[in-house]
């Protein structure tokens, strides 16, 4: 059965719109764990127009399940990282005008990125890659030394027309059946939602699902133990 790991940045770009002390994206990690989530996502972004470092720090003091923690390949981040101990890092490219993360990490263009996987495994930190799901980035994410990928399922959940829509989603599978056969553990995510998640019925090769924004949305209108307890029964049928 696929894992659900619920990203709580939305609940703090709330609170930074205001530069106010709430909603608390840690308080929200706890609501998200007693609803059933199996990890806590969270993007310290360079611009810190999100999650704050506070946020990440008090977020392993409480996290109970997993903290998975997507970040840029800098040295900055990766300093943090050996500091914190996340249970999982998710390595994705970042852009400051970039509204959400915009596509995968091209590791045709990315050859240091074995040295960033390197000194995070060698302190004991998995690491998972955020590619598209190409057979290319998946052989290199493999060659590199992931322990994950995660694939892009933003332009499957962004396509509009069935044949565009089903094109999309058969590369999805054909990325995960290739990573599962380089024994490489599969995670995806972006732009999943209610209806999107549905698709997946019979993919036994997610091993877990990463969503924040549609979770978060339906949290502000019915609460996060609803919100993640439906996401949760979704991905318990599929
Ligand atoms: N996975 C990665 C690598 C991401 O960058 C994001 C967005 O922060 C997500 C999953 C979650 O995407 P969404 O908020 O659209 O569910």
């Amino acid at each position: 059965m696929a894992g659900l790991a619920v990203n709580i940045d939305h609940i703090a770009t709330l609170r930074e719109a205001r530069k106010a002390g709430y909603p608390d994206p840690v308080a929200a990690a706890i609501l998200a764990e007693l609803a059933g989530a199996d990890g806590i996502v969270c993007h310290l972004r360079e611009d810190r127009r999100h999650i704050q470092d506070r946020d990440l720090r008090l977020l392993r003091k409480t996290v109970q399940s997993k903290l998975i923690l997507e970040m840029a390949a800098t040295s900055e981040m990766v300093g943090i990282a050996l500091d914190v101990r996340p249970d999982l890092v998710t390595l994705v490219p970042e852009s400051r005008e970039e509204v959400t993360t915009e596509g995968g990490l091209d590791l045709m263009q990315n050859k240091s990125i074995t040295e960033t996987i390197g000194a995070l495994q060698n302190n004991g930190i998995p690491v998972s890659i955020f590619i598209d799901p190409e057979p290319e980035q998946i052989k290199a994410a493999h060659q590199a030394g992931a322990d994950m990928i995660e694939i892009h399922t933003g332009v499957f959940c962004e396509a509009t027309g069935a044949s565009q829509r089903k094109l999309a989603f058969t590369k999805i599978m054909d990325a995960a059946k290739l990573a599962k056969k380089l024994k490489t553990g599969v995670n995806a995510g972006h732009g999943l939602c209610y209806t999107t998640i549905k698709a997946f019925k019979g993919l036994s090769e997610i091993d877990e699902f990463s969503i924040g924004h549609s979770i978060v949305s339906r949290a502000a209108l019915v609460g996060m133990d609803r919100a993640v307890g439906e996401m949760r029964a979704l991905i318990d049928n599929l």
